[in-house]
């Protein structure tokens, strides 16, 4: 596989790439940070391109990292909230795809409902990334496996432990992904909050044929012993806030703390996508301690999301 196999494709969701392909993205993400660090800050494989980012919900990371992503490949981003827009005022999510790809080479989208992106995909001549989702954030966790590689040396057989909300996002990407790269995950949730069963199929044929192992369990204590990295996210994500007295009562007993580190063992690292509601899922001692690596997580957003763009758009 080249990565020109990937040039023209949309990425909303994770189950719609091979191992082969999400593997190369990261190989690729490595290689911009490797070459950002020689020097090379600029690398223009999208001189004269343009990246229209719609934003139906707030962030900071991904918006960021995508602007300065194409700044470094040469292209311009627009930011674009959803409000801004004649979306806001009624116009389709159609017809705004099929114009905006009458004007720039890629489309960065965060939305609320992940049919949105699906939708923005299906009607736009132009690749259209997920920024995020309710249903996924596939750019995000390419990072992470990207940050785990280079951390860990290696995927295959890396024992990643997820603490908290089973049915989160980011914990969906990454179980799609990890599936595919022979990454073992232990998924520590109350019984009410299991990851979407569509995804978790998908997540456990993928293990099947990458030998990986996936599990969904109860108890946090027996989901990171042995963990080489324990990963937790928001109880409460953007939208969910009526159902916050709900799901902070269900997930107190989840909180990634000092105790729940050491009794990881001592080659567990901490990882989070951030923002982080401190003293919630996690205490400061954790996530300012010797276990995290949250800050380089973070800043390999820049490097893959270049990797992304190089190869959907160049
Ligand atoms: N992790 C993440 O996507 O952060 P933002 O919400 O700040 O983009």
């Amino acid at each position: 596989m080249t990565l020109y196999d990937l040039k023209g494709r949309s990425l909303t969701c994770l189950r719609d790439y091979s191992p082969d392909e999400i593997r190369a993205l990261i190989e690729m993400g490595l290689e911009f940070k490797r070459r950002y660090y020689a020097g090379e800050r600029v690398i223009p494989v999208l001189k004269g391109h343009s990246i229209a980012m719609i934003f139906e919900k707030p962030s900071t990371r991904t918006r960021v990292s995508f602007e300065v992503a194409a700044w470094q490949l040469g292209a311009k981003a627009m930011y674009l909230g959803w409000r801004e827009l004649q979306l806001g005022r009624g116009e389709t999510i159609a017809d705004t795809a099929r114009v905006l790809s009458r004007y720039v080479d890629g489309i960065v989208a965060r939305v609320y409902e992940h049919e949105k992106v699906e939708e923005l995909a299906r009607y736009s001549r132009v690749p259209v990334i997920n920024g995020l989702s309710d249903l996924s954030h596939p750019v995000q966790a390419l990072g992470d496996y990207m940050t785990i590689l280079e951390v860990k040396g290696r995927l295959k057989g890396v024992k990643l432990a997820f603490v908290g909300d089973g049915s989160d996002n980011v914990l969906h990407s990454l179980l799609i992904a990890g599936a595919k790269l022979g990454v073992d995950i232990v998924v520590a949730t109350p019984k009410e909050l299991r990851p979407r069963e569509d995804i978790l199929k998908a997540a456990l044929d993928a293990a099947a044929e990458s030998g990986s192992e996936i599990r969904i369990i109860e108890d946090p204590y027996t989901a990171v012993s042995g963990a080489d990295v324990v990963y937790t996210d928001v109880w409460v994500s953007m939208g969910q806030e009526s159902m916050r007295e709900e799901k902070t009562r269900l997930l107190r007993p989840y909180q990634v703390n000092r105790r729940l580190m050491e009794a990881a063992g001592g080659k567990a690292l901490f990882m989070h996508c951030l923002p982080a509601h401190r003293g919630e899922e996690v205490t400061d001692e954790v996530i300012d301690g010797p276990w995290s690596i949250v800050w380089d997580q973070a800043e390999n957003r820049l490097h893959i999301q270049k990797a992304v763009l190089a190869a959907l758009i160049a």
